[in-house]
């Protein structure tokens, strides 16, 4: 049965706000009313390409219209904090992408700033502080905060838990990986406006599925989530290893300015499962993302992207010139894992569906809320931390508001 009409303002017009638009496209109780962007020719183009009615270069005009239920903030890092909390002030839901926040420095208006200057717990505090802050606002507003991690939602995932149901299982150990050869967004390259590297720009795939997955099962084996515990990890520079900045041709994104592109952590549950991540802009064939499962009563592998239905073979690049293989693939030559439905494998259209029905019907809460958003900041940038001071980090012990400065 078709719900009531769902009115959405995007607030963003790149990369994810295409994908966004396509996932509502296919909900027939959706309209995408308005988009706007900090630029505004670039909303607009967005928006006659699409049909979509109005377009802006200030998204404070969205926000002020009372014919829209729902704001999907598909800015870069740095700028989901200050529409979130707007939308939620103005009595919109809210859908944000990930990572929920981050740190990104005092006040980013003022140029840039040095990473190395501030210290990891400090960035760790800030950025805690900061998600609460989101979360607390759409609490207390009481509208929707759908925080869109695809990996909760992508079928191979969803497949797993109801696996893991059927098994009984306990999940020991689990292992998640987010790679691919380097991010196209401008963004990316700096912590000011990412709020750091490939360990919270990528990580936070696998790691919101990993704190996904042990809530499930906590919630089904004790009738509450099962908690992180602890996290130990190290960060990298890959393209600045001996050799590489010498070669003449590059097939990975180079020009990283001061965040890491390889990270890996550890994380401890309080059950003493652990779950092992590895994210990182060095990994050539195209996306790798996949999670995989090792419980007591059983075993699975989720191939989110590449995933093997349809195999395909081409003598050179051109013969595949006009038809979509796969996320950032080099080449269409030779063999390849063509994509059947990567939108719906990566579980876009089934995240906004969930969010849409959260809005239709109050009281729902979505898969992928607020509060596995703060998780993710809370481990990844506890992870930070223990990569800088080279320990493990117990989360329950580390103090959220006894910063350094
Ligand atoms: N789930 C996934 O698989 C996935 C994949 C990619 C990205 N993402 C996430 O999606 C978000 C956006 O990334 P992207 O790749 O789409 O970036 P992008 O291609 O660089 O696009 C960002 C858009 O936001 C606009 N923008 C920037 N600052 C703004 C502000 N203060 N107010 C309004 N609009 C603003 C930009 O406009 P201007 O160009 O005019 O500044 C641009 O239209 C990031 O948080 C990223 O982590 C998720």
């Amino acid at each position: 049965m078709r719900g009531k009409e769902v009115r959405v303002g995007l607030i963003g017009a790149g990369f994810a706000a295409r994908f966004h638009y396509d996932a509502f496209r296919s909900l027939p109780e959706v309209k995408v009313v308005a988009v706007a962007s900090r630029t505004k020719e670039k909303a607009e183009a967005f928006a006659r390409e699409r049909g979509i009615p109005d377009a802006y270069g200030d998204y404070q005009r969205i926000l002020d219209r009372t014919d829209i239920d729902l704001i999907d903030v598909v800015t870069p890092n740095f700028a989901h904090k200050e529409p979130v909390i707007a939308a939620a002030q103005s009595g919109k839901n809210v859908i944000v992408e990930k990572p929920l926040t981050g740190y990104f420095g005092e006040d980013w208006t003022e140029g840039e700033f040095d990473r190395r200057q501030v210290s990891a717990r400090k960035m760790y505090e800030r950025a805690v502080a900061n998600a609460r802050e989101m979360v607390e606002a759409c609490r207390s507003a009481k509208v929707v905060l759908g925080y869109a991690e695809n990996f909760c939602y992508a079928p191979t995932v969803q497949k797993a838990l109801r696996l893991l149901e059927a098994a009984e299982a306990i999940v020991l150990y689990m292992r998640g990986e987010e790679a691919h050869s380097g991010s196209h967004s401008p963004y990316s390259m700096r912590w000011k406006t990412c709020g750091g590297g490939a360990l919270l720009r990528l990580g936070s795939h696998p790691l919101g599925a990993m704190l996904y997955v042990k809530k499930k099962e906590g919630v089904r084996r004790f009738g509450r989530p099962i908690r992180p515990r602890a996290v130990t990890a190290t960060i990298a520079n890959l393209t600045q290893v001996h050799g590489f900045e010498k070669k003449t041709k590059h097939f990975l994104v180079t020009g990283w300015v001061d965040v890491e592109n390889f990270g890996t952590l550890i994380i401890e549950f309080e059950d003493g499962s652990v779950g092992l991540l590895t994210a990182h802009d060095a990994c050539l064939g195209g996306i790798y993302n996949v999670m995989e499962f090792f419980a007591d009563t059983c075993r699975i592998q989720c191939h989110i992207n590449p995933n093997n239905p349809c195999v395909a073979y081409a003598p050179e690049p051109t013969v595949f010139e006009r038809e979509y293989i796969a996320e950032k693939l080099e080449t269409k030559a030779g063999w390849s894992f063509p994509s059947v439905n990567e939108d719906f494998m990566n579980g876009y259209p089934q995240e906004m569906a969930d969010f849409v029905r959260c809005v239709q019907e109050p009281g729902r809460e979505p898969e992928s809320d607020g509060v596995l958003g703060l998780d993710v900041v809370r481990v990844t940038y506890a992870a930070y931390l223990s990569a800088e001071e080279g320990r493990k980090v117990a989360l329950d012990q580390e103090s959220e508001h006894n910063g350094d400065g």
